[in-house]
């Protein structure tokens, strides 16, 4: 079967491997979608740090087609969307009501018996969050897998599994947006896009959405921005302007660029929220000062997985879009095919879309 596969720093390639069955615990899933999110793009380029050769794709759907021993809950045929971080319910922050931090994953992309179900060339590979599914087929650990509701097309159900949780999830759970607050998104790409789209569930009043490119701002409106700013002039003083002169009550950095960070801080208001999304190289920095800090008060905090508890957010997420709360249909602008992988991240570093998918 096919796989798109990261095999060194900024080499891709779509390449055959080979899978092996289902171990105690884990399930076989025949891939129906994969969105393409610029963390993927972070693994190929080397900002976040992991062993390659590996399997790509963390944000992903398909059907059960067989389990392993003792894997209860699920059935073959079952639709089902993958969690790129798994629930374990044992570990110390699955038992403290914090399962967006398990720390039951693997960096390098092997299950949690430390082996791997993947081949490239008969030799064993990770798999991207323990998942790696751009790919036909997966075997991925039960604690990764939620069943959801056959209503909803895969392609669509497939973004809930890392970037719209996420972004929804920083509005909704990380940061707990207040009706009538201000809100300001740095970076419009699938993740902002549904930063934005939380803000207008949660009823903020003021949403300014910013990138550098204006077809992003195009969808940043389609999915409720109130206001739009170009990311090539002042933007500290365009966001503040719109905000009474005062910044917003909350800033959502959503691109992983530590001069972003730094706007996102500097646009919020004295004793505002800063949700810091986007990640950046592992080697950078950004830095707060000792005595502005404390003396404005503002609340830096970082998000992962917009603080999910998965099992709970995903079905609510997707009974939002079965009531059309929550646009998930004008989330996927291209879908393209495993061959076309290559174009996809090409697209992505392009811009071109709110979110790429990979049909399988
Ligand atoms: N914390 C988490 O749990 C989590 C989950 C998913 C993704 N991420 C991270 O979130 C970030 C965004 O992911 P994505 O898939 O939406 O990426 P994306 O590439 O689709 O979107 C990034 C957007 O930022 C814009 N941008 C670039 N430079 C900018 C600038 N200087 N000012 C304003 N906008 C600028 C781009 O035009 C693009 O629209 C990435 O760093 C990704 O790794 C984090
Ligand atoms: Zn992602
Ligand atoms: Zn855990």
């Amino acid at each position: 079967m096919k796989a798109v596969i990261a095999l060194e720093h900024g080499k891709l390639a779509v390449r055959d491997v080979t899978l092996d069955a289902p171990r105690a615990g884990e399930v076989l899933v025949r891939m129906a979608a994969a969105g393409v999110c610029q963390s993927d793009l972070s693994v190929l380029n080397g900002t976040v740090p992991m062993p390659l050769p590996m399997v790509l794709g963390h944000e992903g759907s398909g059907v059960v087609q067989q389990l392993g021993p003792g894997v209860s809950g699920l059935e073959v045929g079952d639709h089902v969307v993958l969690s790129f971080i798994p629930t374990c319910g044992d570990c110390h922050f699955c038992v403290h009501h914090e399962p967006h931090l398990c720390i039951a994953g693997s960096p390098a992309g092997l299950m949690p018996d430390g082996t791997s179900r993947v081949r490239l060339d008969g030799r064993e590979i990770g798999a991207m969050a323990m998942l790696g599914c751009m790919a036909e087929q997966v075997v991925v650990p039960a604690m990764s897998v939620q069943k959801i509701d056959r209503a909803i097309p895969l392609d669509r159900a497939a973004l809930v599994g890392c970037g719209v949780m996420t972004g929804v999830g920083a509005v909704t759970t990380t940061t707990c947006v207040k009706p009538g607050s201000t809100v300001a998104v740095f970076g419009c790409g699938g993740v902002g896009l549904s930063v934005i789209q939380g803000a207008r569930l949660v009823g903020a009043r003021r949403i300014i959405a910013i990138d550098m490119l204006d077809t992003k701002l195009d969808y940043a409106r389609h999915f409720g921005a109130t206001h739009t700013v170009r990311a090539d002039g002042d933007v500290v003083a365009a966001v503040r302007d719109l905000c009474g002169g005062w910044g917003a009550d909350y800033c959502f950095e959503v691109t992983g660029k530590p001069v972003v960070m730094d706007q996102a801080y500097n646009a919020s208001r004295r004793g505002g929220t800063v949700c810091m999304i986007g990640l950046g190289h592992y080697t950078e920095s950004f830095a707060l000062n000792a005595c502005g800090f404390p003396s404005d008060g503002r609340t830096v905090v970082g998000c992962m997985y917009g603080n999910a508890n998965f099992r709970v957010d995903m079905p609510n997420l997707l009974d939002l879009y079965l009531a059309r709360r929550l646009d998930l249909d004008a989330m996927i602008t291209r879908t393209y095919t495993i061959d076309e992988a290559p174009q996809a991240f090409d697209d992505l570093v392009g811009g071109l879309n709110a979110r790429g998918v990979i049909v399988l």
